[in-house]
């Protein structure tokens, strides 16, 4: 399975922040935000990663992230030269993608449970179609939501419904088998413009290879796209570290834990992620 994560966007609910800044290279306490979908992935053992951005702010993330080779990982780098939507992203990788499937992770998610990497790794063993991952939100209207019958099948998704027909907000990491590169590709643009991934996943909806998966009550998932929401995950994060003596989006750490490297990391990641540790 390949990766993708998409860091690029206006970020205008962060301005003015991120006029001059891309908002996944944001801090969230004391690391850059795209460390913490990236940490996702590698937990779910994928190595080879495409990172989207917009144009102007992709040398930045070459430069912050390298090749990967110190984290045993192969990255790549693509520009979308427009915020075209999410399922664009499939898109801009088709080509890195192949024949291959690929998970597809939002640059400002951010995840944090005991469990997950373990759920990760077993729902990529038995992917067919496509695979979202929901979590209990109080406010469904801001998200992708979806409606599960009794037996746990999907039987809506809505884009930012109005009102919500549940509180499941779809969050942004979605395992896909490889025909959903041919099925972005034939996506109509939504009235704001976009290549929706709602209106890609309820494709495998309709074609009855949708799953939904629980993150479960002991995972937390922060979406940071706004001030309140980035303030939030960050204190999260000091509050983990700092309290809890947990770590969070150690990629060091990660690569070793993986098996992705044999000793410690020594690595243009290493000095922001040697995070002193109180208890
Ligand atoms: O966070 C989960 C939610 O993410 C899902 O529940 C929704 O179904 C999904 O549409 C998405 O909603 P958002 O309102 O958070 O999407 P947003 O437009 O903010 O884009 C998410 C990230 O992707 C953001 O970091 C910017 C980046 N992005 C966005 C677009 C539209 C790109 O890199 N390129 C794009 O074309």
């Amino acid at each position: 399975m390949r990766g993708i994560i998409l860091a690029g966007g206006h970020g205008t609910r962060l301005h003015p922040v991120t006029r001059a800044v891309s908002k996944q290279l944001l801090p969230v306490y004391d690391k850059p935000m795209i460390y913490y979908p990236l940490s996702v992935l590698m937990t779910a053992g994928i190595r080879e990663i495409l990172i989207i951005s917009n144009p102007e702010h992709l040398d930045a993330y070459r430069q912050l992230l390298g090749s990967g080779a110190e984290l045993g990982l192969e990255l790549s780098y693509l520009p979308q030269d427009k915020p075209r939507g999410l399922a664009d992203a499939l898109i801009v990788g088709q080509d890195f993608v192949g024949d291959e499937q690929v998970a597809l992770i939002l640059g400002d998610n951010i995840f944090y449970g005991p469990h997950l990497p373990e759920l990760l790794r077993a729902e990529r063993g038995r992917l067919t179609g496509c695979t979202l991952f929901g979590h209990t939100v109080p406010d469904p209207q801001r998200f992708g939501v979806a409606e599960l019958d009794p037996s746990g099948r999907v039987v809506s998704l809505e884009e930012k419904p109005r009102n919500p027909r549940s509180d499941l907000a779809v969050v942004g990491l979605y395992f896909y088998d490889n025909e959903a590169i041919a099925r972005a590709a034939a996506l109509a643009p939504s009235a704001r413009g976009e290549l929706e991934i709602t209106d890609l996943n309820r494709t495998f909806v309709d074609s009855g290879e949708a799953r939904l998966v629980s993150l479960g009550p002991d995972c937390v998932w922060f979406d940071t796209g706004t001030h309140d929401s980035l303030l939030t995950a960050s204190l999260f994060v000091q509050n983990l570290q700092q309290r809890e003596g947990r770590s969070i989006a150690r990629l060091d750490e990660i690569a070793l834990a993986m098996g992705f490297v044999d000793g410690p990391v020594r690595s243009r990641a290493e000095p922001a992620l040697a995070a002193p540790r109180t208890h």
